[in-house]
């Protein structure tokens, strides 16, 4: 695990962006793991940027998003859809056919699931997967639990996320109580991954990935078991890791 600590969010930006771009160039029809929430706004605007600049071309590009609520329609405001094509998919030359997230409104969720899977091996699975963390350690909507799904699957959202993603909604009663989720498994099969967490509302959960400990009840804690991934944190995000442990990452 590569934890790299940056003073403002314009170098994590640039960072996340330089990853991201190094996997494009590398490969043109790379496939990229896409997060919400916002966390990686600003690197997708530096995305943006870029393209807009000529340094970068997603014409032949894929994409598969983390995760999307349930029951929402994709042209909902708040659904996940409305954010990648609002943030990132409308400023950029990416086929939007060539770009997945859950269907929010699939009629049969265990099989619009099985069939997430499917695209994703059909692509020839995930390049980079960036990833943003809730304040409870949940990673696309894997929430704490006393056990966690490997595969792409309808969750329950907890109380605590509901409350958090409240503010993006006109009021809690309106956020969705399930979502569509990409597994823990599924996301470990990325062949890197790129987390981002800022502020001092992500440090508990940074502090218990940082330990090095695999635990349920903090679900990023299993990107443990990945080689190849890379967190991109501000000084509040890492505010409570135990500084004798930070010195040997
Ligand atoms: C949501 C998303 C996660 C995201 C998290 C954190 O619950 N499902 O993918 O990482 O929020 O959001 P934010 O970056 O706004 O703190």
């Amino acid at each position: 695990m590569r934890l790299i600590v940056f003073d403002n969010q314009k170098d994590i930006a640039n960072f996340g962006a330089d990853m991201i771009a190094e996997v494009i160039n590398n490969n043109p029809c790379a496939v990229l793991g896409l997060a919400t929430g916002s966390t990686p706004v600003p690197m997708y605007a530096e995305l943006v940027r870029r393209y807009e600049a000529g340094e970068l071309d997603f014409s032949t590009v894929r994409s598969v998003n983390l995760d999307e609520y349930y029951p929402l329609a994709p042209d909902n405001d708040q659904s996940y859809r409305y954010f990648m094509n609002h943030q990132l998919f409308d400023h950029i030359n990416i086929d939007k056919n060539n770009t997945n997230v859950p269907d929010g409104l699939a009629a049969d969720p265990a099989a619009a699931c099985a069939a997430y899977e499917e695209i994703i091996r059909d692509l020839g699975g995930i390049d980079i997967q960036v990833l943003g963390i809730g304040g409870n350690g949940h990673i696309g909507f894997n929430e704490p639990a006393e056990a966690l799904d490997p595969l792409t699957h309808l969750t329950d959202l907890t109380e605590d996320t509901i409350r958090a993603n409240a503010r993006f909604f006109e009021s809690e009663a309106d956020v969705p109580r399930h979502a569509l989720t990409m597994g823990i498994g599924t996301i470990l099969s990325a062949r890197r991954i790129l987390l981002i967490a800022t502020g001092e509302a992500k440090a508990k959960a940074i502090a218990t990935v940082l330990s090095g400990k695999l635990t349920t009840s903090c679900p990023a804690s299993l990107l443990n078991l990945h080689s190849d991934v890379t967190i991109l944190c501000d000084r509040a995000a890492v505010s409570l890791c135990d500084p004798s442990l930070l010195a040997t990452l």
